[in-house]
C-alpha cells in the first residue's frame, strides 16, 4: 500500500524553507509528485500548508507523511504537537504519521502506543517509523498488529543495509529511503556515469532506479527544475540483474552520512 500511494517515490522537504521550498515544492507538484515527506523537526510544515491548498490538487490526491520528534514523546506532549503540524500544513489528517527517531533510550513502547492513539484519535490514516534498527522492526512488529506502514531509512549504494532488508522482509514493515544519493556523493562514482551513459539516463536515475528495485519506496529532495524531473521520472527504464549486482558490491563502502556525529540520539546502527 504505502509502496504503491506514494507512487514509489516522495518529495522530501529537508531542509528547506521559505521561498526555497515554496518555489521547489512548486516544481514538484508540476512535474507530478503528490507524496510530501515532512516533520516537525524541520520546521517548515506551515511553508507547506499554503503550497498544498492553493495547489488546486484534491486533498485525496496527496499522500502526506510528517513526524513527531522524540523529545514529543509523552502523554502531554504528542497528540498537541500532531494537531499543531495538522494546523501549520492546513489539513484535518496525515496519511502517514512517523516516529521521526527511536527515543534515546531504546524504549520504543511507549511512543508506538502514543502513536495507535494518534491514529485511534483520527490524526492519521496510517503509522511508521524512522530509523528503526533490524532489532526494533522485530519488537515493534511482536507489539502490535496495526500495520507499520514503512521504516524511512539512510538507504543508498553506499550504506550496506542487508540486515534491515531482512528484518523489513520477516516483520512485513517495509522500508523507505532518505539521502537516497548520499547527498551528492554518488556522482563521485565512475560507474554511475558509466551506466547512465548505457541507460541513456542520469547517474541519480540510476541510484534511485536501484533502491526502487531494491523494494524500497523513496524519498529525494531537490530545488532544481531538471534534477526534481529526472528524480520522478524511473518508470521508463529496469537495471538487468548484472548491474544490479555491479551496484550491491558498492554496499561494502559503508559511508553513513546521518550518525551519532549528526544526530547524538542516533540508535546502534545495524552495520
Ligand atoms: N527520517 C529522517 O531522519 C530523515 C533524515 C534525512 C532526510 N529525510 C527526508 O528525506 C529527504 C531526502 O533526503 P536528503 O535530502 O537528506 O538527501 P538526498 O535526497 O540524498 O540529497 C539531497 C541533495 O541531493 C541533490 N540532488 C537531488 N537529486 C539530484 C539529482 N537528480 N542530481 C543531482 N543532485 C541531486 C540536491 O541538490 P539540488 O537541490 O542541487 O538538486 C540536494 O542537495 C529529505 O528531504 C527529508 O524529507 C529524513
Amino acid at each position: 500500500m504505502y509502496f504503491q500511494r506514494q507512487h514509489e517515490r516522495a518529495f522530501g522537504t529537508f531542509p528547506l524553507k521559505g521561498d526555497t521550498l515554496r518555489n521547489a515544492l512548486t516544481l514538484a507538484l508540476d512535474v507530478g509528485y503528490r507524496a510530501i515527506d515532512t516533520a516537525q523537526m524541520y520546521q517548515n510544515e506551515a511553508d507547506i500548508g499554503p503550497v498544498l491548498s492553493s495547489s488546486g490538487i484534491a486533498r485525496d490526491e496527496l499522500f502526506i507523511t510528517s513526524k513527531v520528534p522524540n523529545n514529543k514523546f509523552t502523554e502531554a506532549e504528542f497528540s498537541t504537537s500532531v494537531k499543531k503540524s495538522l494546523q501549520a500544513l492546513q489539513v484535518d489528517k496525515l496519511d502517514v504519521l512517523l516516529l521521526h527517531w527511536p527515543p534515546a533510550d531504546g524504549g520504543i513502547e511507549k511512543p508506538l502506543e502514543l502513536l495507535l492513539r494518534a491514529q485511534q484519535e483520527g490524526l492519521c490514516a496510517h503509522i511508521g517509523v524512522s530509523n528503526f534498527t533490524a532489532e526494533m522492526l522485530q519488537r515493534t512488529a511482536k507489539f502490535t498488529d496495526t500495520p507499520i506502514v514503512t521504516n524511512q531509512v539512510e538507504f543508498h549504494p553506499l550504506l550496506n543495509q542487508d540486515t534491515l532488508l531482512k528484518a523489513a522482509a520477516d516483520t512485513g514493515i517495509p522500508l523507505s529511503s532518505y539521502c537516497s544519493v548520499a547527498r551528492g556523493e554518488i556522482f563521485k562514482l565512475p560507474l554511475f556515469t558509466e551506466l547512465a551513459n548505457n541507460y541513456n539516463v542520469t547517474a541519480a536515475q540510476i541510484v534511485l532506479r536501484w533502491i526502487l528495485q531494491k523494494g524500497v519506496s523513496i524519498n529525494t529532495m531537490s530545488t532544481k527544475a531538471e534534477n526534481i524531473r529526472a528524480n520522478f521520472s524511473l518508470s521508463h527504464f529496469s537495471l538487468s540483474h548484472v548491474d544490479m549486482a555491479r551496484i550491491d558490491k558498492l554496499t561494502h563502502t559503508n559511508y553513513r552520512i546521518v550518525d551519532k556525529h549528526l544526530v547524538p540520539w542516533a540508535p546502534q546502527w545495524d552495520s
